[in-house]
């Protein structure tokens, strides 16, 4: 047990019959930061986030919340939590205001002007009953059920659904406040835009499995940055091979364009030597590497299954 860490999943595993929805997926995440948890469409996300919450019981494994057992201590953990799902269900003849007063005593209290606080800022009118909310002023009615008790760690699955940009950026600014207090959140997503802008760390999961976890610095490293060089005269490729992480290098005539990894300094020290007219450069979106994750998964799962071998579900 790690009483540091925010959430932890032990070898969490769960299958719906012979199907593995998660498999073996270890994650850790520490208090006071912002983890997104990217994956397509069926992936896995709700599936560990349900596991979590003990909504659902794993097969095999373990998660706890704050160092307590998501299972044996889901009611002390139920004091410390906020939870926005995926498929938000409320009373349709409630407001929004009953609504959060109904959920409010049902944690014992609610706190009036913190709720005021939060509808401004999310511009939500409260006095509409739930039935008669557009889709994406009932999911304010379910941030703010999320955020109204402060809570130590803060679980939203897929979040921004339906919130249009001003929304999403003061929805931004919260979860940053919510953290700098030393809170945690877990946050859901399909694109990686989302979690760009917020996540301090993304997890990436596919078909059950975690594919990787890394730091929004190490995946920005990763990325790589297109340039395009025009030189007064035509130049050959080969002055550009060789170079510390440069790929990718074309030419046509002045032209050449190339790909590079990191600092583009050392490619900038070649390319001055002879007489540069113009530079420009770009950098690839982040939702290339995100995609080259999953493309690598699906090739490798392809070999796999055209090798005979079959994932053996005991
Ligand atoms: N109760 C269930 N019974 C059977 N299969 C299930 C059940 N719940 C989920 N699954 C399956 O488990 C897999 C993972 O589902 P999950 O809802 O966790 O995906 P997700 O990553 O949240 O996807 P999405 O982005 O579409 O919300 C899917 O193939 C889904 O069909
Ligand atoms: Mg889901």
């Amino acid at each position: 047990m790690n009483d540091s860490l925010a959430i932890e999943t032990i070898g969490l595993t769960k299958k719906f019959g012979n199907f593995t929805a998660v498999d073996d997926v270890s994650l850790q995440i520490q208090r006071g930061e912002i983890f997104g948890f990217l994956g397509p469409n069926g992936a896995g996300k709700s599936t560990t986030i349900k596991s979590i919450l003990d909504l659902i019981r794993p097969t095999t494994g373990e998660c706890r919340v704050l160092g307590l057992d998501s299972r044996a201590d889901a009611v002390e953990i139920r004091r410390h939590l906020g939870f926005l799902p995926a498929d938000l269900a409320l009373y349709p003849s409630l407001t929004g205001k009953q609504t959060l007063a109904y959920l409010g005593h049902l944690r014992g209290g609610v706190d009036w002007k913190w709720i005021d606080q939060l509808a401004e800022r999310f511009d939500a009118d409260l006095s509409k009953k739930i039935s008669e909310y557009s889709s994406g002023n009932r999911q304010k009615v379910g941030l703010i059920q999320a955020f109204m008790h402060k809570p130590q760690v803060l679980i939203l699955d897929e979040p921004i659904t339906g919130l249009d940009p001003l929304v999403q950026l003061e929805f931004h600014t919260l979860m940053r406040e919510h953290v700098s207090q030393g809170n945690t959140v877990f946050l859901s997503s399909h694109t990686i835009s989302e979690v760009e802008r917020v996540a301090d760390r993304v997890g990436f999961i596919r078909r059950g499995h975690l594919i990787a976890v890394e730091t929004m610095s190490e995946l920005h490293d990763k990325a790589l940055g297109r340039i395009t060089l025009e030189f007064a005269e035509p130049v050959p490729a080969s002055v550009f091979e060789g170079i510390e992480g440069v790929h990718e290098v074309t030419t046509e005539g002045p032209t050449v364009t190339a790909q590079y990894e990191g600092s583009m300094a050392p490619l900038l020290k070649v390319a001055t030597e002879r007489e540069v007219v113009s530079v420009s450069s770009a950098s690839v979106d982040l939702d290339e590497i995100f995609l080259e994750f999953y493309r690598d998964e699906v090739q490798a799962a392809d070999a796999a299954a055209s090798d005979g071998g079959e994932g053996a579900a005991a």
